[in-house]
């Protein structure tokens, strides 16, 4: 089944009730065109802070504003009707105090229309949850590989080798990222964003969280997936390891411009049918 069968907008508590039910279809949108394209057939569109990477050429999503955020989430709720619009809190305008945080979730949910946002971090986040979730606004967890902490990462690579070294010599108490992503959970997000997570360890999280897990580059496992849009349809350079290529729009586009503009060079465009009001010989 590809068109999905929801016909009003999907809200937080439908997409947590989908725990053990319907996977859940989710894709990044930056732009109303994209919004309009993806709606039908997903669950949740997220506007996701690699637009800073992929709408501005940013080399991380560390420069991302919240007045860009809110500029593009206004775009996709502009853009759908039937999905739920999830969008990314940006590096620097939550972290500092759970105030901090109400104050930017409040302006992007305000000025969005947006029906959740979400926050990197695991357990140093779930005060923070818990005060917004108690106040209003539904959050969306992302542990894992969070791009945001790529400096202290110390670079993209997949989360939990350590864990599942630890679990093959004997150890059985939830390591790390468990801790992380249960501790969300407990805190209130109504679903969690688990990135980059060794295959074991996420299947682990997704038995023990009440919450749906949408994976990326987690595994089957998970009760959900999730693609930046422009990776799956194949119109950026490089992918990670988890993305698979559903399109080759990239050169699809790139055939389409360089055909334009040999049109234009030659000058067999714009023809009569593309022109008003011609003058009868008008051809130049
Ligand atoms: O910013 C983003 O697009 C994301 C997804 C990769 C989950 O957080």
């Amino acid at each position: 089944m590809s068109q999905s069968t929801i016909t009003k907008r999907l809200t937080a508590p439908d997409v947590f009730d989908r725990k053990g039910n319907e996977r859940l279809v989710a894709l990044t949108a930056y732009h109303f065109h994209s919004a309009q394209a993806a709606d039908p057939y997903c669950d949740i569109l997220l506007v996701g802070d690699s637009l800073g990477n992929v709408v501005y050429g940013f080399s991380s999503t560390l420069p991302v504003t919240l007045e860009m955020m809110i500029q593009h989430g206004r775009a996709v709720v502009a853009g759908s009707s039937r999905s739920m619009v999830v969008v990314d809190m940006p590096f620097g305008t939550y972290e500092r105090s759970k105030e901090q945080a109400f104050d930017s979730a409040s302006r992007i949910m305000q000025e969005t229309g947006c029906g959740a946002v979400k926050m990197e971090g695991g357990r140093h986040m779930a005060d923070t949850i818990a005060f917004l979730t108690a106040r209003g606004i539904p959050v969306m967890g992302h542990v894992g590989l969070t791009p945001q902490s790529i400096h202290t990462l110390g670079g993209f690579r997949a989360q939990g080798r350590k864990e599942l070294e630890a679990r093959s010599n004997g150890a059985n108490a939830p390591g790390p990222i468990e801790q992380d992503a249960l501790a969300v959970e407990q805190a209130g997000a109504f679903a969690i964003v688990l990135e980059a997570v060794v295959e074991p360890i996420s299947r682990r999280i997704v038995q023990a969280s009440r919450a749906p897990v949408i994976g990326i580059g987690a595994s089957d496992a998970c009760d959900g997936q999730i693609l930046v849009l422009e990776d799956m349809l194949g119109m950026t350079p490089r992918t990670a390891k988890f993305v698979r290529r559903f399109g080759d729009i990239g050169s699809s586009i790139q055939q389409s411009i360089e055909a334009y503009a040999t049109a234009v060079r030659e000058g067999s465009f714009p023809s009569a049918e593309h022109v008003y009001g011609t003058a009868p010989g008008g051809k130049r």
